[in-house]
């Protein structure tokens, strides 16, 4: 299959790169010809494990390529897939100023029957509004739009999209079904066809979901250390029942990035716009604005009230592990809050530093775990990267005066660090003070 891509960001480069890797030729399109040319020479403008690697092998192997002009990405395409960025505008609705650009230049090259897919998060009408667009620029219907939505999460985005649990493709045709069931055909047997508009929903309905087990989770935990529960057990314990399942029942400082606060806040706007109070969702994006603000009570509470020049070693800065992406990240919030009341703050992240610093004003960095940790008065665990989890308590001890962690992520045993003297505040656990 002939594929042409509009879009090299984190979804449409992933998924062209795959498709391609299942054997189909894809041309990937951007409107930024530096983007552009790097990608050629496989600079990659993101951090995804294996990714680069990825590239280069399509490129190679003359299955994938990349472009500024959409007469030669869309000339033999069977396949259009849209996957432009649809960014929040102030009020929560989703922007979709480059979708719509996107279709217009897609009306423009339209030299043959196309399937036009969206793969981008759009509200629910986006896809007719698409087809309008073009059908007004050429003046007949001898084209089909689609709905594709993608569940891939950073960091582990080549893995998710090679091994999908299920593809959702809504679609107006046989024709289309046909197409879009083929494309999958390699990475699932489990595709669900339905209309555009039920397709764009579920994007919603599923991103908004794993938002409130997140958030409920966290509000569990909140009562855990109220009660003196332990929320890691209680979500074991949940997890085993199949109608709830163990995964996104770790409980932390809520939830960042590009997608669940865009999501939600998009999901909340589309009810509103046809009259109806989503209640619960709003109520999941309120518990999670507050939800990263724990971290800071425990340290005050661990300093009694004044953290004026403590010394805070913030280990991690991105939203989550593997990802050099800090949009919406926990740390930008938590961190600016720190320094108003007085701390001194010192970060590791060698990844998502220089994301950090263009978000956070006065972030200082360092380049070694160790050295970041050396003669601080608190460790703070904001990312769960495989370096913290594997941090060398034997040595911390050694570095340190005050053996002060506040784990936002749960990562050690409380028993554990009671045994090793340390005092450990994690989130919906027993702090221990030994
Ligand atoms: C998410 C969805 O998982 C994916 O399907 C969708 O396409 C895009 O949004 P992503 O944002 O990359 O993916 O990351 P994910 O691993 O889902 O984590 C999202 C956030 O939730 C992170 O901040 C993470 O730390 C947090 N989280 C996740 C928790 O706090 N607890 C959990 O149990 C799971």
């Amino acid at each position: 299959m002939n594929i042409c891509v509009i879009g090299t960001g984190y979804v449409g480069l992933v998924s062209g790169v795959c498709f391609s890797d299942a054997g189909n030729k894809v041309t990937c399109l951007d409107i930024d010809a530096q983007k552009v040319e790097n990608l050629k020479n496989g600079i990659i403008p993101i951090y995804e494990p294996g990714l680069t690697e990825l590239v280069e092998k399509n490129i190679n192997e003359g299955r994938l390529f990349f472009t500024t002009d959409y007469a030669e990405g869309m000339s033999d395409a069977d396949l259009v897939i849209i996957a432009v960025g649809t960014p929040p505008k102030e009020n929560g609705e989703a922007n979709l100023q480059y979708i719509e650009a996107a279709a217009r230049s897609i009306a423009e090259h339209l030299n043959d029957y196309k399937v036009i897919v969206t793969k981008s998060t759009v509200p629910v009408g986006t896809g007719a509004m698409i087809k309008g667009v073009i059908k007004e620029v050429v003046g007949h219907d001898e084209f089909d739009v689609a709905s594709n939505p993608e569940f891939l999460r950073e960091g582990s985005a080549i893995h998710d999209t090679v091994n999908m649990e299920r593809a959702v493709i809504g679609v107006e045709s046989e024709k289309a079904e046909a197409i879009l069931k083929e494309l999958h055909a390699p990475f699932t047997k489990n595709i669900v066809v339905t209309n555009i508009e039920t397709s764009e929903m579920i994007k919603y309905a599923s991103n908004a979901f794993l938002a409130t087990k997140i958030s409920f989770i966290n509000e569990v935990a909140n009562v855990c250390e109220l009660v003196g529960a332990d929320v890691t057990k209680v979500a074991e314990g949940m997890g085993y029942d199949p109608r709830i399942g163990p995964q996104f029942l770790n409980a932390g400082i809520g939830y960042g990035g590009s997608c669940f606060p865009k999501d939600t806040s998009a999901l909340v706007k589309i009810a509103d716009q046809v009259g109806y109070d989503f209640k619960i969702v709003k109520d999941v994006e309120a518990v999670n604005g507050l939800q990263r603000f724990k971290v800071v009570d425990k340290l005050v509470e661990a300093f009694n009230g004044d953290l004026k020049d403590k010394k805070i070693a913030v280990l991690g800065l991105a939203f989550k592990p593997n990802t050099d992406d800090m949009r919406d990240a926990p740390s930008v919030d938590v961190i600016p809050k720190l320094q108003e009341l007085g701390a001194d703050i010192l970060a590791y992240d060698r990844i998502a530093e220089k994301n950090a610093k263009a978000l956070i004003p006065n972030l200082r960095t360092g380049d070694d775990l160790y050295e970041v940790i050396q003669n601080s008065d608190a460790i703070l665990i904001l990312t769960e990267w495989d370096e913290v989890r594997e941090l060398d308590l034997e040595k911390v001890s050694k570095l340190v005066e005050s053996k002060v962690i506040v784990d936002g992520r749960n990562i050690f045993d409380p028993a554990h660090m009671e045994e090793n003297g340390f005092y450990y505040a994690s989130i919906g656990r027993k702090t221990v003070t030994s």
